[in-house]
């Protein structure tokens, strides 16, 4: 299959995922993706039967984009395709995507991760960021190690760093987007690739949209493939991608 764009670290398609993705027959670290949640009146905008399926022929991990709206009805359909739900993140934005005077002001988005298999055999890295000391104290020896077990020693590092919390603050791309769901790379995509996605390993995206997946794994060192079914957006994902590509590459740990 002849990709539409491809450079040191990406591969981009034109096509259906579903269509796309068991012909190329690949194995990726995670699945991140953002897919068309049927909740607007855009043409691509529906919701694609099948999707889960392929994506979990094809990684062990699954990072989803959506809300309750769309999660809640669509629950069986992650767990019949064989995903197993580990945790939930928020995406804070800086203002609101759709307004209802008898709802509370939303400003945030829910992205769900899923797995499958064994948890351990998942690859699973929070990043941490700069914070100075860690809220709580560390570990005291001869602590009854039942309490809180390994992973709680974990978190306790006194090294200047916290664990990224759950709740991503990020400005929306509001103003400067080139997709109508265009989804910030710093401050929340940067976190989910590190999270699920070794340096070198490859990530992918079925609904790569503008790339915005795609160039959060270029810039955090790790390869990718997008499968976008709009010419026009894939165009604007190579655009984007061909322009990073044309830096230095920095194969560096994300940190912050
Ligand atoms: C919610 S948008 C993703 C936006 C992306 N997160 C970004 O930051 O630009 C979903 C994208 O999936 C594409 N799409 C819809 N159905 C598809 C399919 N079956 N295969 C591949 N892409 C599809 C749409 O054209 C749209 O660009």
């Amino acid at each position: 299959m002849t990709p539409y764009y491809t450079d040191s670290h990406t591969t981009l398609y034109l096509g259906d995922s579903r269509e796309v993705l068991p012909a190329l027959d690949l194995t990726a670290d995670a699945v991140i993706t953002d897919p068309p949640y049927g909740e607007t009146s855009l043409a691509w905008d529906r919701w694609p039967a099948g999707w889960l399926e392929v994506a979990a022929a094809t990684a062990p991990a699954l990072w989803c984009f959506g809300s309750w709206r769309v999660f809640g009805p669509r629950w069986h359909e992650f767990t019949e395709a064989g995903w197993k739900f580990a945790q939930d993140v928020v995406w804070e934005k800086h203002n609101g995507s759709g307004f209802a005077s008898d709802r509370f002001k939303r400003v945030h988005e829910t992205v769900t991760h899923w797995y499958q298999g064994a948890w351990a055999d998942v690859h699973h890295a929070v990043p941490r960021i700069a914070g100075g000391e860690p809220r709580r104290g560390v570990l005291r020896a001869g602590r009854d190690p039942k309490h809180h077990g390994a992973q709680r020693a974990s978190v306790d590092v006194r090294d200047g760093t916290i664990l990224v919390r759950s709740v991503l603050y990020a400005r929306s791309m509001h103003g400067s987007a080139v997709h109508p769901t265009e989804k910030p790379v710093k401050g929340l995509l940067e976190h989910l690739v590190a999270y699920s996605c070794p340096l070198g390993g490859l990530v992918l995206d079925p609904f790569a949209g503008s790339g915005s997946t795609l160039v959060a794994a270029r810039e955090s060192g790790r390869r990718s493939i997008g499968v976008e079914a709009s010419e026009e957006y894939a165009e604007l994902a190579a655009k984007r991608l061909s322009e990073i590509d044309a830096q230095p590459a920095l194969p560096f740990e994300v940190t912050a």
